[in-house]
């Protein structure tokens, strides 16, 4: 996709982090805006802040986990602008400790989120888009750590790994149908966000209960502060943005940042050279 002035986008995740500066982006291109977020009050803030910059915004509350209010999104978004162009499934959040001790509800809310989000969006959006017959682009956000293996973020990891997996689906489907919709995997290293305050969205009926979630040891303590910081010292949400355009208009399916290329790398190599996993760990001075 090479023009934008006119078409219409839709953002799940649009009140903050990375989808906020995609809607920011997206209002810069002149494009129709619909912002779509389970945090209320920071949606109608970003539609605000948009709209008092002269684009023309659409705010619709949405839970991406629930496959009924994603469909209300869409069918809000076709009924308001008669098609959608541009789609980012990017809403996420994070939680969880090793795969066997990471509690049930730990599960049910991130894959709820990551995964069940993006299918919901592709299931709502993608039948509409083709019935328009109008060019289209889909952009689902996954994360490096859908590229890579490590310890520790195993409920992320698996939520994100298979993100990619049916982004990479959706293309060779999409390609084979003969639709004008292209796609991308957005796999963000770090971006400076509120990623890492996630739980602010965590339903009440998958809290963890008192007493469930183990206390982490002191090592695991040092590397959730190592995450932490990388976050903190990660790209600018409007750099990350810049750099997914730049993808749209290449049609260049895979968006990541070439300094982790080498931990896909040996990831790749161990599978081809039967070899076991290799520990990639982050360095202690992030
Ligand atoms: N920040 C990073 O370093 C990083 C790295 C890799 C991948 N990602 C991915 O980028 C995406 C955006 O995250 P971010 O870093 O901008 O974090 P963020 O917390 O700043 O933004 C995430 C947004 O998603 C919204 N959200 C949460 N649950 C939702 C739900 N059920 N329905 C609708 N919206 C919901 C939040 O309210 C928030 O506005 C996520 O998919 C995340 O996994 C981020």
């Amino acid at each position: 996709m090479k023009t934008f002035q006119g078409k219409v986008a839709v953002i799940t995740g649009a009140a903050s982090g990375i989808g906020r500066a995609l809607a920011e982006r997206c209002a810069q291109e002149g494009m129709k805006v619909v912002l779509a977020d389970i945090e209320e009050q920071a949606l109608l803030q970003a539609s605000q802040d948009l709209a008092a910059q002269g684009a023309q915004t659409l705010a619709i509350p949405t839970d991406v986990s629930q496959a009924e209010e994603v469909e209300t999104l869409a069918r809000k978004a076709f009924e308001t602008y008669a098609g959608v162009h541009l789609l980012f499934n990017n809403a996420g959040v994070g939680a969880g400790q090793t795969a066997w001790e990471s509690t049930l509800a730990d599960w049910q809310w991130v894959l709820g989120v990551n995964l069940w989000g993006v299918i919901h969006g592709i299931r709502s959006f993608v039948p509409r888009m083709l019935e328009s017959r109008a060019e289209g682009y889909i952009v689902n956000t996954a994360s490096m750590a859908g590229l890579t293996s490590g310890p520790g973020l195993s409920v992320y990891m698996a939520s994100k790994h298979a993100v990619v997996s049916l982004t990479e689906t959706l293309y060779h489907e999409l390609t084979l149908s003969g639709a004008s919709i292209g796609v991308s995997v957005l796999c963000p290293g770090f971006v400076k966000t509120h990623i890492q305050d996630a739980e602010r969205n965590r339903p009440a009926h998958l809290q963890n209960a008192p007493g469930e979630q183990k206390q982490l040891s002191q090592e695991e303590q040092e590397e959730a502060q190592i995450l932490k910081r990388a976050i903190q010292k990660g790209i600018s949400p409007k750099y990350q943005a810049e750099m997914v355009f730049e993808a749209i208009r290449e049609e260049r399916f895979y968006i990541y940042p070439p300094e982790f290329k080498r931990g896909i790398q040996t990831r790749m190599e161990d599978i081809l050279q039967l070899r076991n996993p290799t520990l990639l760990l982050l360095k202690k001075e992030q």
